[in-house]
């Protein structure tokens, strides 16, 4: 068995959490993005995706720990995107959930596997498949921006406003919250609403 030292396995866990890192810090400046154009909600959403990709960078960093005080030296593509527009960072995030789940991670968790480290390789598997929910979380809305389907609806549809819960019944989204008076930007449709089944 290959030494934990000399494996591509400390390599991919070190690739791992630099594109967590850089997930994370592109969400939330995705985030700023879509509270400048009133997208309260999508902010939200991409705050909470962060989290979690700072969750997934934590657990990869934490399997480094045996070589505490080393630098480790990786080459790396990252993606650059600085779209304007919501549905454009949407579609990237989305496709850069995908490269994760499909491709990368598949093969991180395979190589852990054939070197015998088979708790990085759980985990490379694992997290891949909470990039693809991600990647579906994201593609359905750009998919809502895209359509126009955010705010309005072609047949009865419930909305949450996400500062004051009030869950409205209709065929659009409200102007404002007839309750807390916060704005459209506010409500996501039902079915993306946090903590309800
Ligand atoms: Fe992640
Ligand atoms: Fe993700």
């Amino acid at each position: 068995m290959i030494s934990f030292q000399e494996s591509k396995t400390k390599e991919n866990l070190m690739r791992a959490f630099a594109g967590e890192s850089q997930a994370r810090n592109r969400y939330t400046i995705a985030a700023d993005k879509a509270k400048e154009q009133g997208m309260y909600a999508i902010q939200d959403i991409f705050l909470y995706t962060a989290d979690q990709e700072r969750a997934h960078a934590q657990r990869f960093y934490s399997l480094l720990k045996d070589l505490s005080g080393q630098t480790i030296v990786v080459d790396g593509g990252y993606p650059v995107d600085l779209q304007e527009t919501l549905e454009e960072l949407l579609r990237a995030a989305e496709h850069n959930e995908k490269e994760e789940f499909e491709n990368v991670y598949q093969e991180f968790g395979d190589v852990a596997k054939e070197e015998g480290f088979l708790e990085a390789a759980s985990a490379f598997y694992q997290i891949a498949q909470i990039e693809h929910v991600h990647q579906e979380r994201f593609a359905k809305l750009a998919q809502m921006i895209e359509t126009n389907t955010l705010y309005e609806s072609g047949t009865k549809t419930r909305w949450m406003c996400t500062n004051c819960g009030y869950i409205h019944e209709g065929n659009q989204a409200p102007p404002v919250c007839p309750v807390c008076r916060y704005e459209k930007g506010y409500f996501i449709p039902l079915c993306l609403a946090p903590y309800f089944c």
